[in-house]
């Protein structure tokens, strides 16, 4: 009788595993159709967004041999002081520039580096890569489950490099560990168990405040439906609302998720559940403070928890994973990785590389620099055509499409049945309606 493959000798067999049903698996070395860029050309920035990790982001790539930083860009005055400040600390002289859409000619930059708001994600990667010019898009790569699609279309329509900001899969480390997860270190993998935890005070919006000095209201909400200025949404508390954000589980989910998906060659779920709610603080926050989710694959089950209002760790650690399989378990966090027989017997422990020593789950800026350096360096590396992509859109699409789906079950309260083919809801029209999102008139994405 003929033997069934598994998914983990499909995933040994497939040179890219996880390219799915979207976009063929031509993604690695795009070539841009700006400049062609020499061996020892400089790589030209802009940066959308400074404010934490952007300007965090402009520190690790100023790690990278041969790069200059000519634009920063940001509709709010006091974060492009601190972007300026940042670059000029690092060497360089760019141009303090309100609106990144003025600088996307390749004839101006070779990449921009987006370190927006999420609801900026998607719409700057897709107007960058019209333009014909490459971009870095920090994770999720979209503020909703359907755009992500759009930044991969086109990415493949207008052959561009996309970066995805997932820094682990730059680490040597991590993928030594994955590697050792694909080739069945424990076997086949059927649990995968990632977290977040943080304690993160309540957050008080104010509607109806008036629009600070210095800040382009306007140019910030890009994308989403206008509203009127609320006070305390612009710096990173957008996160919390459904409108510019996508709450703790495509905030920081999407780091573990990726690890999870990586090590499991995970397809787009089939089914999808979640409870949670806001327990600890009756504030302004929209999304939930507690969650649970659940996702199911042939053969495989991913399950993430966040509490983004209780820091007691999980393993010790405010973020992590576990990993359970026929023949043992393992546990991969940013410090070590551990692997147990099945009864629970440690039979191999190891230890993360020492340059990530001090490195802290919860700094919302980086969680670790060594990781941003090395990323940054792969994209750079890519952009020249000396590397592949260590993590593509489409996987940067699938982490995020999980997530934004763990959000609408949590949010309809509801079971979801989802196309394995594409992560798609299937007979669920309230459900259905939460997959993409409304757009302010005359900024819906054209690929
Ligand atoms: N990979 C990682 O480890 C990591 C770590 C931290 C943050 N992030 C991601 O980085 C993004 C930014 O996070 P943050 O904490 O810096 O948020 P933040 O709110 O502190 O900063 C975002 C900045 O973007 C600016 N902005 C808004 N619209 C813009 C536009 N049209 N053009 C240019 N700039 C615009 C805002 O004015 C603000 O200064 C988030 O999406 C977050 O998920 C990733």
């Amino acid at each position: 009788m003929k033997k069934k493959i598994t998914r983990r000798e499909f995933l040994q067999q497939a040179s890219v595993a996880t390219a799915g049903v979207i976009v063929g698996t031509s993604l690695l070395n795009h070539k841009s159709y700006g400049r062609i860029l020499g061996a020892n050309d400089r790589i030209r920035l802009a940066y959308a967004g400074v404010n934490s990790r952007g300007s965090m982001l402009i520190e690790s790539f100023s790690s990278v041999k041969d790069i200059d930083i000519l634009h920063v860009c940001d509709p709010e005055k006091v974060a492009l002081d601190k972007g300026m400040k940042m670059a000029a600390a690092k060497g360089f002289s760019p141009k303090a520039t309100e609106d990144f859409r003025t600088v996307l000619d390749p004839a101006k930059i070779d990449a921009l580096v987006v370190a927006a708001p999420d609801h900026w994600h998607t719409a700057a990667g897709v107007l960058a890569a019209r333009a014909g010019v490459n971009v870095y898009v920090e994770k999720p790569v979209s503020h909703n489950a359907a755009e992500g699609e759009y930044l991969i279309a086109a990415m493949n329509s207008h052959k561009v490099v996309v970066g995805v900001g997932s820094q682990r899969r730059s680490v040597p480390y991590f993928q030594q560990c994955i590697q050792m997860l694909q080739q069945g270190a424990i076997g086949d993998i059927y649990l995968a168990k990632g977290w977040y935890v943080n304690n993160r005070p309540a957050s008080t919006f104010q509607k109806g405040a008036a629009i600070p000095e210095g800040l382009n209201w306007d140019l910030w909400q890009g994308p989403a439906p206008r509203v009127p200025y609320i006070g305390g949404v612009v710096h990173y508390d957008w996160h919390w609302t459904w409108r510019w954000g996508s709450a703790e589980a495509a905030n920081n989910g999407p780091h573990e998720m990726d690890l999870m998906l990586w090590a499991t060659g995970a397809p787009f779920p089939g089914k999808v559940t979640a409870l949670g709610g806001k327990y600890q603080y009756q504030d302004s926050w929209e999304c939930p403070d507690t969650v649970q989710m659940i996702w199911e694959t042939p053969g495989l089950m991913i399950v993430w928890e966040g509490r983004s209002r209780n820091g007691a760790r999980i393993e010790n650690s405010p973020r992590g994973t576990w990993y359970y399989g026929t023949k043992g378990s393992a546990q991969l966090q940013d410090g070590f990785f551990n692997i147990y027989d099945p009864k629970g017997k440690l039979i191999n422990a190891i230890k993360a590389d020492g340059r990530n020593a001090g490195d802290d789950g919860t700094n919302t800026a980086s969680p670790g620099k060594y990781m941003d350096n090395l990323h940054a360096q792969n994209f750079c590396d890519a952009v020249r055509g000396k590397a592949g992509l260590t993590v593509t859109p489409v996987e940067g699409h699938k982490a995020a499409l999980y997530l934004h789906t763990g959000n609408i079950a949590q949010r309809t309260g509801r079971t979801l049945n989802l196309d394995p083919a594409n992560g798609h809801i299937l007979g669920d029209k309230e459900a259905q309606a939460l997959f993409g999102r409304t757009y302010e008139k005359g900024w819906e994405p054209k690929v």
